[in-house]
């Protein structure tokens, strides 16, 4: 939209119903002696989150929130519980709670135009154990819900701009089958979950959606995330020996040997850093972490709180997923990644969950 007097108008715009436009760049042209002014509108970025009431989500709303970032919540759930754990009562206002359900193609799609969605961090997903006691619900949340957030995408137009998705380690196979040493992201496929095999179907479809229709995405294959609301799934036990370490009780990990351990909070940036790149075609990146056994994680509890000498104990078995991959695929398509050190993660992890034990916010029922 252009003025009069041809500078541009600070009105503020709307190229689509809904977009919400702050502000404009104006592109100088020159035909014969005659300037002309095109005004390019640029939208403002608005996220959608879908399965942000987890555990990652609700670090991507705080790291969404604590740089004013617009962030809409698309979840089953209508209570923010973990996100409360992690955000402050101010930054939660700020988020927009969508209670919806990803199978709802027209429901994703109803949200992503009313609310001018231009950038997506699909997250929504039943994790291992629930699909494994209903696989058709896993495969309908995992497989069909991932299609669905990439054709609402694609029926947006152009408006998305660019799509992560989580993926998992669990699409790999056990570490004995691959060569010793930091594996790659492009590392064969063998999933020994069910869950494993929904998580590579999605990593195709990603593929097909760029190759046939040219929608952006990016799939990411998180490890064992650990952190303050990390507490459902397979691998959330790490977590929950670090809120045992907090209350000062005993607790069992049910798993030991080593693994892929990636804070919450470093993993949230990762997505979001992802979904921010300027970015065409599809690719799935898996990058590192601390490769760290839980006899270590457990060593290392016992010297932030020395009272829990003993207390915390561990099946000594290896879970069948690798534990030591490269950053270097991720960081040439999006940059230096963040990283902080285990013990750091670690420790801080332990401090949170003091914090909110004082608040009344979590107690023994998180360590079920
Ligand atoms: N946490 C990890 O260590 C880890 C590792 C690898 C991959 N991932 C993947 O990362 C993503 C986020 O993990 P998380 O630990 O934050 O998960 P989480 O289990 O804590 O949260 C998942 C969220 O998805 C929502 N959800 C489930 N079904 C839904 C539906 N039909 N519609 C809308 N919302 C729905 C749930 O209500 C929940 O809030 C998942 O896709 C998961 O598979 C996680």
């Amino acid at each position: 939209m252009q003025s009069d007097s041809g500078t541009p108008s600070d009105h503020r715009y709307s190229l689509i119903t809904g977009l919400t436009v702050t502000h404009s760049v104006r592109r100088m042209t020159w035909a014969g002696d005659r300037a002309q002014q095109e005004n390019l509108y640029v939208a403002t970025p608005k996220y959608l989150i879908t399965g942000a009431l987890g555990c990652i989500g609700s670090w991507v709303l705080k790291h969404l929130t604590d740089a004013d970032k617009q962030a809409v919540v698309l979840d089953l759930g209508s209570e923010p519980v973990r996100p409360r754990l992690v955000l402050d009562p101010s930054q939660l206002e700020k988020v927009t709670f969508i209670k919806g359900d990803i199978l709802d193609l027209a429901g994703v799609e109803r949200v992503i135009g009313d609310s001018g969605i231009t950038h997506i961090i699909h997250l929504a997903a039943l994790q291992v154990p629930f699909c494994r006691a209903d696989p058709v619900l896993g495969a309908q949340v995992n497989v069909v819900g991932t299609v669905n957030l990439l054709e609402a995408a694609r029926r947006s137009a152009g408006q998305v701009k660019n799509l992560v998705y989580a993926s998992s380690v669990a699409v790999f196979g056990a570490p004995e089958d691959y060569p010793d040493g930091p594996m790659t992201h492009s590392a064969g496929l063998a999933p020994t979950t069910l869950y494993g095999v929904y998580k590579q179907a999605n990593e195709g479809t990603g593929r097909i959606y760029w190759q046939d229709w040219q929608i952006p995405s990016i799939g990411l294959r998180p490890a064992v995330v650990y952190g303050v609301a990390r507490d459902q799934g397979l691998t959330s036990s790490p977590t929950k020996a670090m809120l045992a370490t907090a209350l000062g009780l005993p607790y069992h990990v049910p798993f030991g040997g080593s693994n892929l351990m990636q804070w919450s909070s470093d993993t949230a940036k990762v997505m979001i850093q992802c979904v921010e790149a300027e970015w065409r075609g599809a690719e799935v990146f898996s990058w590192g972490g601390a490769s760290v056994s839980v006899a270590e994680t457990i060593r290392m509890l016992e010297e932030i709180s020395p009272e829990m000498a003993g207390k915390l104990t561990f099946d000594d078995k290896q879970l069948p997923f690798p534990f030591e991959f490269t950053d270097a695929a991720l960081e040439a398509a999006v940059g230096p990644l963040p990283f902080t050190p285990f013990a750091e993660g670690v420790r801080d992890t332990v401090e949170h969950f003091r914090r909110l034990a004082a608040a009344g916010l979590v107690g023994p029922g998180g360590l079920n």
